[in-house]
């Protein structure tokens, strides 16, 4: 059963710690949904991931979308959150409302998330006002990582962490369902999750937020370019693959595969015994 906004806000208060993975295609979709994942993300990292841009800024709505609806076709029954890409929602209300609302007219997401602190509250509030559900993302924002110094950690000096704290307080007045924390401090993180009723989803934010998230390609080993310190990569699927694909081919060059056991077999297998 596709859970809800009230639902996921509900975890917090019932002590249960929400999973969050990014997908963007239907088979990983479906496969996270099965495994009982509660959000999948169509993560604007897409674009680093799928598409081998350098960075996220110049993933466009249609690319979002296009991913956003296979990953709603894959796994019909999850909580979905479409994350709006650069120049979606910075030109002003009317633009944020037209493409938030298009993540859920025409993907079928349950919900969008986008970057920024204060001053996005007053787009939040008109995507809420609109009918669309928002969770914020604070921290280390990709979108404007050149801004910030870099892929660096934020909030580690005392004014700084004040300013997250403030930014997550009016994300969550501003009607925010739920938060993602990006490279914060740990301790940082868990001040600004006391302080909230809304859930945190973590990223490098250590263990004490309300959730967590990761790209699955990272937890999975399966991207390769690099790998974050705060990823643990469940699983090393890279070199599992090289391996299976040079198997491939070397057999496919051998002539051992496909062997007599992936062939089909009908009536023509007499064609050569009545031809002439
Ligand atoms: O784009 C993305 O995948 C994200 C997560 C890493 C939070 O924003």
């Amino acid at each position: 059963m596709r859970k809800t906004v009230t639902e996921i806000r509900s975890m917090k208060a019932d002590g249960k710690r929400i999973t969050v993975l990014t997908a963007y295609d239907a088979s990983m979709a479906r496969l996270l949904g099965n495994c009982g994942v509660d959000v999948l993300l169509v993560g604007d990292s897409l674009g680093m991931v799928m598409l081998g841009y350098d960075s996220t800024v110049p993933v466009t709505m249609d690319e979002m979308l296009h991913h956003a609806k296979a990953v709603r076709r894959g796994a019909p029954d999850s909580f979905i959150v479409g994350d709006m890409p650069f120049g979606s929602y910075h030109t002003g209300t009317r633009d944020a409302v037209i493409n938030g609302q298009r993540f859920l007219k025409e993907a079928g997401c349950d919900a969008v998330k986008l970057e920024g602190g204060l001053a996005m509250c007053e787009i939040v509030r008109a995507l809420i006002a609109a009918g669309v559900p928002v969770m914020a993302h604070i921290g280390l924002t990709p979108q404007t990582a050149s801004q910030l110094g870099g892929y660096k950690v934020q909030g580690k000096g005392i004014e700084e962490a004040r300013r997250l704290l403030a930014e997550a307080r009016g994300l969550e007045e501003a009607g925010a369902f739920g938060i993602v924390l990006e490279c914060v401090p740990s301790k940082l993180a868990r001040v600004i999750t006391t302080s909230l009723a809304m859930p945190t989803i973590g990223i490098g934010a250590g263990a004490d937020c309300d959730g967590q998230v990761l790209v699955t390609h990272d937890m999975l080993g399966m991207f390769e370019k690099f790998t974050p310190r705060f990823v643990k990569k469940y699983a090393d699927l890279a070199p599992m693959m090289k391996t299976a694909v040079q198997q491939y081919v070397s057999e496919v060059q051998g002539g051992f595969y496909p062997g007599p056991e992936h062939g089909f077999a009908g009536e023509s297998d007499y064609l050569e015994l009545v031809s002439d």
